[in-house]
């Protein structure tokens, strides 16, 4: 994946400063899958469909794919200590996020369902009606792998050498 600088700037722009607000720190203390937080996280699935949708011209509002992206994962805890949600939180976490959301932006009905359905089809009601959606949809389920991939060859290479 690359992106040029231009569209770089064009995210940040599109983003509207919901990377540099205080939630967004605390993301950064959360993490996701092994070693990458969830702010990390988050920013991958930004740029992924974002590249995603220019490239194939999938014609999704980018304003809405990345804000919506931004914003899937904004349930503002670590998943891995909490008691509850914990063992529910790939089922519950959406929901959660979505109401986090709502609570401190003003949120279009594509970006509220791309937070809503972004477990699909795990959350077999709370479907993606939008292009933006089922990017996000689709480019989740590439991050997530992607990390737990990650997670796990570090794992064996931390065993290799006689750590854990
Ligand atoms: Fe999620
Ligand atoms: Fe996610």
């Amino acid at each position: 994946m690359k992106l040029t600088m231009t569209e770089i700037f064009e995210i940040k722009e599109l983003l509207y400063g919901l990377h540099r607000t205080e939630e967004a720190a605390r993301m950064k203390r959360y993490i996701q899958h092994g070693a990458i937080s969830t702010y990390d996280h988050v920013v991958s699935v930004v740029l992924l469909s974002f590249y995603i949708n220019r490239r194939f011209h999938l014609g999704a509002s980018d304003a809405e794919l990345v804000r919506g992206a931004f914003l899937h994962d904004f349930y503002l805890y670590d998943w891995h200590q909490n008691g509850y949600p914990g063992r529910l939180h790939g089922y519950h976490h959406p929901k959660i996020a979505l109401e986090n959301a709502m609570q401190r932006y003003a949120l279009t009905p594509v970006e509220q369902n791309i937070i809503a359905s972004h477990m699909w089809p795990l959350t077999l009601f709370r479907i993606p009606k939008s292009r933006a959606a089922f990017i996000v949809c689709l480019t989740d389920k590439i991050c997530s792998s992607y990390e737990t991939v990650m997670q796990r060859k570090q794992r064996r290479r931390k065993e290799s050498c006689g750590f854990e």
